[in-house]
């Protein structure tokens, strides 16, 4: 009797033991390794990697890039940085901007290669803040018109040009304005210190073409970093599927998909890796519906322009300023836009051996960025592009989509994507962005003003990442960030 009794008093102990071990064992058992410095990382972009720090602009070509490509290169350039006119103009391998459109270059929306500036507070007419627009459940069938608005199509057009003709009764009007309010969130890390969080909220106001339908969402995707995409292009998708885990087999609490679209040019269904929503399957695609969707310039990818069929006026536009049996932009300067934006080098990294950067780069594997932010690959060694192929590259991402909570939720369906499910950012030379831009802006709708907001937001499958985050110390916070800032 006596020992059954002394064994119920131990009870509550042994049960506690117990749970220690377990939990000692889990810890011991995650294979949470940081991995050996690999003296790559100093190249993130390979032979692919800008020569010089340069501080100003992400626009300079890789290293590896010859003379003869440069000169492809920089006239690619001249079409991304200059404006784009009406047709019929006298720059006619310019002209065909509109009619509706967003911006007349690339270069406002890719400033410096990077970010444009956001949006203010209030109303606005937005230029790098695109406002799309997607069907808000996967329950409504994929017709032709169900995925976009009938009256306003896949994207915001805030912008048209005016075009005066004699049967064109009424002059155009760009699609709407967009009314912008941010909701402070104040919140407070382990060690007690303060940050606050801001939370946007969209309506379009001056909305030109009747109300937009009600199985219809915005989505709203400011303009991301472009430079190194020809490398995340060159990376064979084989090694992308390799880390797919749709249900999360490998139980470790993310579950990489990756989105599944269409290419324009097949009709076959790839993986998307381009957008933010990775709803682009390749760089040519993604390039070529920029031009068609945010300028208004057709080419071979995308042939007509995006008017809907409510818009009388844009139709009658488009049709008395096109060319019959051709495209606003030829192949031929296509292809110089197209290698501008693939031989757009990535930045060297800074510092990495410095004391605070390696224990902030244990911190990135410790708190599991890695899982999601995949650091390095070796591109495709049969790559067209020599320069591009075979490289050993560092872009901190595994272009999958993941789960990031209702926090960053658009609640708005992109092929495979769902309203919660974002692509993984690649974070090389995200630390120059201050520099080059002279503005932090991150995530998908540039709401967090630092790296460390950025973190805070993370929500869904990087819940647990964020939560080790809050738990971290300043100084082993600013360890992270300054490692974030030197890639
Ligand atoms: C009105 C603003 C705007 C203009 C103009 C614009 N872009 Fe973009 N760009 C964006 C946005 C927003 C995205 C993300 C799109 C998405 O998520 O669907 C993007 C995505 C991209 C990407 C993919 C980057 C990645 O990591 O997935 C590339 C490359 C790109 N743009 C190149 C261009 C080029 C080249 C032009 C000119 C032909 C251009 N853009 C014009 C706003 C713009
Ligand atoms: C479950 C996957 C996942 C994990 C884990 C994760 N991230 Fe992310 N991260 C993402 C996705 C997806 C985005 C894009 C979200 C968006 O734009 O709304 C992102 C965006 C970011 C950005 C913004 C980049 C930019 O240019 O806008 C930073 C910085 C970042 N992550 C850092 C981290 C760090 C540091 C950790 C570890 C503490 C981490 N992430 C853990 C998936 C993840």
């Amino acid at each position: 009797m006596l020992q059954i009794a002394v064994i119920k008093k131990m009870l509550p102990n042994m049960v506690k033991l117990l749970a220690t071990v377990t939990f000692l064992i889990l810890v011991g058992c995650s294979d949470v390794q940081v991995p050996k410095f690999q003296q790559s990382e100093h190249h993130p972009g390979g032979s692919m990697t800008v020569k010089r720090l340069q501080t100003l602009s992400y626009i300079h070509p890789g290293s590896a890039v010859t003379p003869m490509q440069k000169l492809n290169f920089w006239s690619g350039f001249s079409f991304f940085r200059d404006p784009w006119v009406i047709a019929p103009s006298s720059t006619k391998s310019r002209d065909g901007l509109g009619p509706l459109f967003n911006t007349r270059t690339c270069i406002s929306c890719h400033d410096a290669g990077s970010r444009g500036p956001m949006s203010p507070e209030g109303e606005s007419i937005p230029s790098s803040l695109v406002m799309k627009f997607g069907k808000l459940s996967t329950k409504i069938a994929d017709q032709s018109l169900s995925f976009v608005d009938p009256n306003y199509g896949g994207q915001l057009q805030p912008r048209s040009i005016l075009y005066k003709h004699p049967t064109l009764q009424n002059t155009m009007q760009g699609e709407a304005s967009l009314q912008l309010t941010y909701q402070m969130i104040n919140g407070r890390y382990a060690d007690g210190n303060e940050y606050q969080l801001r939370k946007p909220s969209y309506k379009l106001t001056n909305l030109a073409y009747g109300a937009v339908a009600s199985h219809i969402g915005l989505t709203p995707r400011f303009a991301p970093n472009i430079f190194g995409a020809g490398l995340l292009n060159a990376i064979n998708s084989k090694d992308l599927l390799a880390q797919e885990d749709i249900d999360d087999s490998n139980n470790d609490g993310i579950s990489a998909k990756y989105n599944r679209v269409p290419n324009v040019k097949t009709g076959a269904i790839e993986i998307g890796r381009f957008g933010l929503k990775a709803n682009h399957p390749n760089l040519p695609q993604q390039i070529a519906a920029a031009f068609r969707n945010d300028i208004g310039i057709t080419n071979t990818f995308f042939p007509t322009e995006a008017c809907t069929t409510i818009q009388k006026s844009c139709l009658k536009t488009a049709a008395l300023t096109s060319v019959k049996g051709s495209v606003e932009i030829n192949e031929k300067l296509f292809s110089l836009v197209l290698t501008f934006n693939q031989l757009l080098g990535v930045p060297p990294a800074r510092n990495l051996n410095g004391e605070i950067q390696n224990k902030g780069r244990e911190h990135f594997y410790l708190l599991g960025c890695q899982q999601c932010h995949r650091p390095n690959y070796q591109t495709d060694k049969n790559y067209p592009v020599a320069q591009l192929a075979n490289q050993s590259i560092w872009p901190y991402t595994d272009l999958a989509l993941h789960d990031m909570g209702k926090g960053l939720a658009d609640n708005v369906i992109d092929h495979k994507a769902s309203g919660q499910e974002w692509r993984t950012s690649p974070l090389w030379g995200i630390g120059l962005q201050g520099k080059t831009t002279s503005r932090t802006e991150f995530l998908h709708d540039g709401r967090a003003r630092s790296i460390s907001e950025a973190i805070l937001w993370h929500g869904g499958e990087a819940a647990p990442a964020q939560q080790k985050f809050i738990q971290l110390s300043k100084l082993q916070r600013k360890e992270l960030i300054t490692f974030l800032q030197s890639i």
